[in-house]
């Protein structure tokens, strides 16, 4: 610990804690732009100007190391003559048209311009304009009103991988962008719009829609992967009208992906005010009649009375625990089965459900190896971890197997297309074995693709011979499909695989949405449904019955993310989908009431009651931890197959970014990148 006066305020901090640092930690409050406590220092503003006893000039306390007897001064009439003299420099070319810029309200420039720069300037020359870059759908850019502060280039370097952002020309004639004009590619590129501390890079989804002070805010979570990032929602009147992070050091810090950030459009509350949207078409109205009474009435005549072992209830991963413990309940009571359309969250598969350890210690493994999955666009952050380790030496190699998808913000290492590697990698006749079997910490990191291939107890026995590291559970992690697919493997859903979905009798799906379903079954299994309870606003048709039902997105519920964390989210204020929920929870009660079940006022219970074994909770939920030390000696062979993409379009994953504009028109210029790329190259 290093000890130095501020204000003449003893204080102590950590060796090598800089002078701001030392400033915050008495409550002090030093000016800002360029320092940002998730990116490296580059002391280029020099808005954080102090004076320290002895030093010749007042010095930037965002880049000077404490020293022991240090005396710093904040408020002398040397710091307020310099912090005025910068700011008015960085107002000298600024446009100062607040009260048409998006950053009105919430800009640093215009919060410590007031409290701490002067209030005149002294140039009155015509003020220098920079043309903005088009950097794709997401950012739009002014870029006058820059401040060079260069947040935006280290995030890109740093965290984004993005090398092509950056500062041309020198002095007054300085821009901030890429060189030649082009997309900012990455799957995290909007938290540079966070980062931006004035309005020079804002949100174009967002331009002109609405002022910070007229926004509600709620907390909630990211339900288009399984990591369940921290989310901040901004809503006015039930609409979504943006989306933030919210900080989470334990999980996603304090980055989000552009799925999570841009694809509410797409959500059900968003379509219905959209100006685009027919209003007749929407399906609100048909919760009232035919579907719903037709099925109930069907449901509770005697065709599935009794003992019937060909019924169904197939789930969703991304429903709310809360959804899915009713549904179970359900599904009990009328020996109908519990049924996960995903390997992942099948009972045998339980203890990979997720990852055995924290999803931020991936960053501190020593080799990183990553089976059938693409953590570009599985796992937006858990990528960002990987290559913060990288970056910071940690992780001294990222192999891969599977999956041969780019991942170019890492220098990584493709191992093999076939699952038949792994064989190799157990028996030692591959080069990967021996890095293996030296490593101290690795991870091993397979996704549901991998699942899908395999038996799991194959893939557990293979992996238990591969390392005595690995006989600890923290070194095999599993990275999820959806947001709740843990969840669903902690109530024991039972692998479609095990069924024979073509003789079920019925099959009541819930939650899918049309494309997701036509992927996961046939033709002919959807022609046996009889119910489907679905999120999605087109999906209306070849079923006896279908009801909308509010998406998980919409409604207050609980999730397990990847790693086990039992989060919330929380219902934003709009009548309509709390209006659709209560539907759906009454037709639950009418099953249940149906099947006489006892259940006396149950819609006056809160839901959550309702889950005795996560309601309050909030540590990980294990499933069967001992299961890997159990597995029985593996007789099954492991048979080679190519192991595809499971994502082959990041913005286009579920039905909320299916319907949402703005990720179409990313998917569309990735592709169109893309292809300009190969041209250039081919030419
Ligand atoms: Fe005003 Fe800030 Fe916008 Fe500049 S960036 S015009 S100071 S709100
Ligand atoms: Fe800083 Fe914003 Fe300019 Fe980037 S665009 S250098 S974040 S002011
Ligand atoms: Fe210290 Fe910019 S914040 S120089």
């Amino acid at each position: 610990m290093v000890r130095l006066f501020v204000n003449n305020l003893p204080v102590e901090v950590p060796l090598n804690s800089t002078v701001l640092a030392a400033c915050e930690s008495v409550g002090i409050e030093v000016p800002r732009f360029c320092y940002h406590e998730r990116l490296s220092v580059a002391g280029n503003c020099r808005s954080c100007l102090v004076e320290v006893f002895k030093a010749p000039k007042p010095i930037v306390a965002c880049a000077t190391p404490v020293m022991n007897g240090m005396h710093v001064f904040t408020d002398t009439p040397l710091v307020k003559k310099a912090r005025e003299g910068v700011f008015e420099f960085l107002l000298k070319n600024h446009p100062l048209d607040c009260p048409i810029c998006d950053q009105g309200g919430e800009c640093d420039l215009q919060d410590q311009s007031f409290y701490f720069g002067g209030d005149i300037s002294r140039f009155f020359e015509a003020k220098r304009s920079v043309e903005d870059k088009n950097v794709g759908p997401l950012i739009r850019t002014i870029m006058t009103r820059c401040i060079h502060c260069t947040r935006c280039v280290r995030f890109a370097t740093d965290v984004a991988g993005i090398e092509s952002f950056g500062t041309t020309n020198r002095g007054e004639t300085t821009e901030v962008g890429s060189y030649i004009e082009r997309l900012f590619d990455s799957e995290m590129s909007g938290n540079i719009i966070d980062l931006c501390p004035v309005g020079a890079l804002t949100s174009k989804p967002y331009s002109f829609v609405a002022r910070p002070w007229e926004l509600f805010q709620e907390d909630s979570i990211d339900l288009s992967d399984s990591l369940g990032s921290n989310l901040s929602i901004s809503h006015r009147f039930g609409e979504i009208k943006r989306v933030g992070p919210r900080i989470n050091d334990s999980l996603n810090g304090e980055w989000i992906s552009d799925k999570a950030r841009f694809a509410f459009d797409g959500l059900l509350s968003n379509l219905r005010n959209s100006s685009q949207k027919n209003l007749n078409t929407f399906p609100l109205h048909q919760v009232e009649n035919s579907s719903l009474q037709s099925f109930l009435t069907f449901l509770a005549a005697s065709k599935v009375k009794g003992k019937q072992k060909n019924i169904n209830f197939i789930l969703n991963e991304n429903l709310d625990l809360e959804s899915l413990y009713l549904y179970k309940t359900l599904s009990q009571q009328i020996s109908a089965n519990f049924v996960s359309l995903s390997n992942s969250s099948s009972k045998d598969f339980s203890i990979s459900s997720g990852f055995n350890n924290k999803i931020t210690s991936t960053k501190t493994s020593d080799l990183c190896i990553l089976v059938g999955v693409d953590p570009r666009s599985e796992g937006v952050i858990l990528n960002s971890l990987i290559r913060e380790g990288v970056i910071c030496g940690k992780i001294t190699e990222v192999h891969k197997v599977g999956s041969s998808s780019s991942l170019p913000t890492y220098r990584s290492f493709h191992n093999s297309l076939e699952t038949s590697f792994l064989k190799e990698l157990q028996n030692g006749t591959s080069a990967l074995s021996l890095k293996l079997s030296r490593a101290q910490t690795p991870k091993i990191i397979f996704g549901s693709l991998l699942s899908k291939n395999f038996k799991t107890s194959t893939f557990f026995e293979l992996l238990k011979n591969l390392n005595s590291n690995l006989q600890e559970l923290a070194s095999v992690n599993f990275l999820p499909e959806k947001a709740n697919s843990y969840g669903l493997t902690s109530l024991n859903a039972i692998s479609k695989n095990s069924l024979n979905l073509k003789r079920a009798q019925l099959n009541i799906i819930i939650g899918f949405d049309k494309i997701e379903l036509k992927n996961l079954l046939t033709e002919n299994q959807i022609k046996n449904s009889i119910f489907n309870l679905s999120p999605d606003v087109f999906f209306n048709e070849s079923f006896l019955g279908t009801q909308m039902m509010a998406a998980s997105f919409e409604r207050a519920g609980s999730f397990l993310n990847a790693e086990g964390r039992y989060q919330k989210t929380s219902k934003f204020n709009s009548p309509e989908i709390s209006s659709l929920f209560d539907k759906e929870l009454g037709l639950i009660a009418f099953w249940l009431s149906n099947f006489k079940l006892l259940m006396p006022k149950f819609s006056s219970l809160p839901v959550s009651n309702l889950v005795p074994i996560y309601n309050g909770s909030n540590k990980k939920v294990c499933v069967d931890q001992k299961f890997f030390l159990q597995t029985k000696s593996c007789k099954n062979k492991i048979y080679s197959t190519r192991l595809k993409t499971l994502i082959s379009d990041f913005y286009r994953t579920d039905f909320i970014s299916n319907n949402s504009k703005t990720m179409l028109s990313c998917s569309t210029a990735r592709r169109r990148t893309s292809v300009n790329f190969f041209d250039s190259i081919f030419d």
